[in-house]
C-alpha cells in the first residue's frame, strides 16, 4: 500500500523513434497522426523525485540542480495539475530531476523527463496507475514520453481519443541484441521545438504521401523485427528518418535540423556499410545521429564514429525497460 504524499523517485529512459511521430491530429490531447515505434535507450535516462508538501505555496522544480522557470515551469506544473486532479489534491510539489547525460548535447529529452515525472508524481500523490494509464498520462506531457513507459521495443497506438492513445510493449528489451550508438553532434538548444514543428507539418506537400504510406511501413518494420532481419529493419529505419526530415525541410517555415557534422556522419555510415560494417542511421528533431547496429559491431562502430570531425561524444545504448520506481535511492546518487 502506497502512503499518500510520500516522496517517490522514478527513472525513465529516453527512446529513439524508428517509425516516427511527426504531426498531431489533436494538439491539445497530443493525439498523433500515426502510430509510431521506438526503442527505449539504456544510457540516456532521467531520474525524478517528487514530493507533495503542505508548506509549499507554488511548485518548486529543479532540473540538473537549476531552478526551472518560465514556459518550462508552466508545462511541468500543468502536468502536475493533471495528477492533482486525478488524485483530488491541491498540494504543491517539490520536483527534483536529473539527467544522466551532459547538458548542451541536444539530448535533453522531454520523453524521459515526462515519463519519469508521471510515474514519480502519480505515486507520490497516492495513485497506483496501470501501465496504460501511465502511458496516457505521460503522453499529455509530451507525446513521445508515452513510449518511455512500457519496456523494450514499443508501439504507440495513435488512437482516436484520450483513452485510446497509448503505448505498449511489442517485444521485450532482450528480444533482439541490437544497439543504438549515438554520435553527439549538437551543442545548441533547438531553435524550433518539436511542439512547434508538429504544428507546421501540414504545410509540407510531402506530408499526405507520408501518412498514406504509414500503415504499410508499420507492417513491414514489425515483420522485420519479428524475423530479426537486421538489413530489412535498418533499411526501413533509414528511409523513414529521411522521409520525416524531407517533410520537415519542406514545411513552412522550413525546419533543417541537420548540421554539417550530421551529414558527415550519415555519409560515413553509408560508406562503411558498403565495405562491410552494417549500420543504419536515424535522426529525431535535432542534429545528433543514431547509428543502429548488431551488438557485435557496436564497439567498432563507436570507435569509428568518435573519430569523425565534429563528433563530440558517442553513447552506446541497448534496448531497455521502461519507467520504473527507484526504491530507497537518494537522488544525489545520480
Ligand atoms: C522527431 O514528443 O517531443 O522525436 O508531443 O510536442 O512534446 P511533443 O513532441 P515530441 O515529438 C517527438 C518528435 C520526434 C519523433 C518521435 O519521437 O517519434
Amino acid at each position: 500500500m502506497v502512503n499518500r504524499f510520500m516522496r517517490a523517485v522514478a527513472t525513465a529512459p529516453a527512446n529513439i523513434a524508428l517509425i516516427k511521430y511527426w504531426g498531431k491530429k489533436d494538439a491539445r490531447l497530443r493525439l498523433p497522426a500515426n502510430n509510431s515505434i521506438s526503442i527505449n535507450l539504456s544510457d540516456i535516462t532521467t531520474t525524478t523525485a517528487v514530493e507533495f508538501l503542505n508548506e509549499l505555496s507554488d511548485d518548486m522544480i529543479s532540473i540538473d540542480n537549476e531552478t526551472v522557470t518560465g514556459d518550462e515551469k508552466t508545462r511541468i506544473s500543468a502536468h502536475l495539475d493533471r495528477i492533482r486532479r486525478m488524485a483530488g489534491i491541491h498540494l504543491r510539489a517539490k520536483v527534483e530531476s536529473k539527467n544522466n547525460f551532459p547538458k548542451g548535447t541536444g539530448l535533453a529529452s522531454s520523453a524521459s523527463g515526462f515519463a519519469a515525472l508521471s510515474l514519480a508524481a502519480s505515486t507520490s500523490a497516492g495513485l497506483t496507475l496501470s501501465e496504460k494509464e501511465l502511458s496516457i498520462l505521460a503522453r499529455l506531457g509530451s507525446g513521445s514520453a508515452c513510449r518511455s513507459i512500457p519496456s523494450g521495443i514499443v508501439e504507440w497506438k495513435a488512437g482516436t481519443s484520450d483513452n485510446s492513445s497509448y503505448a505498449y510493449s511489442l517485444f521485450p528489451a532482450n528480444y533482439w541484441n541490437i544497439r543504438d550508438v549515438i554520435a553527439i553532434v549538437g551543442d545548441e538548444l533547438k531553435k524550433v521545438s518539436s511542439t512547434e514543428g508538429h504544428a507546421a507539418v501540414k504545410s509540407s506537400p510531402l506530408y499526405k504521401v507520408r501518412i498514406r504510406e504509414m500503415p504499410q511501413k508499420l507492417r513491414q518494420i514489425k515483420a522485420a523485427i519479428r524475423n530479426r532481419d537486421f538489413s530489412e529493419f535498418g533499411e526501413i529505419c533509414e528511409a523513414e528518418a529521411l522521409n520525416m526530415h524531407a517533410v520537415m525541410m519542406t514545411s513552412k517555415p522550413a525546419l533543417i535540423y541537420w548540421m554539417p557534422t550530421t551529414l558527415r556522419v550519415m555519409h560515413q555510415i553509408i560508406d562503411w556499410r558498403s565495405s562491410g560494417l552494417e549500420s543504419y542511421f536515424t535522426i529525431d528533431a535535432g542534429p545528433n545521429v543514431h547509428a543502429l547496429c548488431v551488438a557485435d559491431d557496436a564497439l567498432k562502430l563507436a570507435g569509428r564514429l568518435s573519430l569523425i570531425e565534429g563528433v563530440r561524444k558517442v553513447i552506446v545504448n541497448l534496448p531497455t525497460d521502461g519507467a520504473t520506481l527507484v526504491e530507497g535511492t537518494d537522488l544525489m546518487d545520480y
